[in-house]
């Protein structure tokens, strides 16, 4: 069995997926959109279970680090200032810290958490990693956490405009090869134009209540149960 899956019980997972909601302010309707979107695109690449199953732990938790950030800082409602934008950035360090002594040492869980600030042009954060020196992991997670920042209710954006998505994919092209890594662009795109994100767009948006997240990926009575495929 997976190493991640041997040292994290779902409960542990969930306890912290909640915590990192909690103090980002974030809601498990974003959780599941992140996970659902790391799912298909790992499908979509022809990952084998074990690594899907990782990576989807993986999203859930990208944020982990947060835990350890003042919420002063991380809900503070104005403008950042320089200094405040430097402790958000010791997330991604504080979050592997974190995961490592809990025990897990899967390199793509790891590396995900540690670098999904990276950039394709070396301008990211915490390592300022440039092209393919940034695990492959996080160079598709990055454009998976932008689109869904993109197209998120946050406490100064608390309309989302019909349009949003469409947007947000032309953000994506337009910072492809400089923000992100071109080929993870592409491969998210085509999921988004051959429609194989439009359920989770749809259902699990902001406006709607949502179960809590769960690793055993059940949404829950009366919605579709998760198992491998996005049902409708
Ligand atoms: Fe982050």
């Amino acid at each position: 069995m997976h190493r991640l899956i041997c040292v994290m019980k779902p409960e542990i997972v969930h306890d912290l997926v909640r915590s990192i909601e909690a103090k980002d302010l974030s809601t498990a309707a974003h959780t599941w959109r992140v996970v659902l979107y790391t799912r298909a695109l790992a499908e979509a690449m022809g990952l084998g279970q074990d690594e899907i199953h990782a990576l989807t732990h993986a999203a859930a938790l990208h944020d982990v680090g947060k835990i350890d950030i003042p919420s002063k800082i991380l809900q503070k409602p104005g403008r950042l200032t320089d200094e405040e934008f430097e402790v958000i950035k010791l997330h991604p360090v504080a979050g592997h810290a974190r995961m490592v002594d809990m025990g897990v040492d899967d390199e793509a869980v790891l590396d995900l958490i540690r670098h999904h600030h990276e950039r394709w042009d070396g301008r990211g954060y915490p390592m300022g990693l440039k092209g393919e020196e940034i695990p492959v992991a996080a160079r598709f997670f990055s454009v998976i956490d932008a689109f869904d920042a993109m197209t998120s209710v946050r406490p100064y954006r608390p309309v989302i405009g019909e349009d949003a998505a469409e947007m947000a994919i032309a953000e994506l092209e337009a910072n492809k090869g400089t923000m992100y890594w071109p080929e993870a662009v592409d491969a998210f795109v085509d999921l988004y134009r051959t429609g194989k994100l439009d359920y989770v767009i749809e259902h699990f948006n902001d406006s709607k209540q949502v179960q809590p997240f769960s690793v055993e990926l059940k949404p829950g009575a009366g919605r579709p149960v998760i198992d491998g495929t996005i049902r409708d």
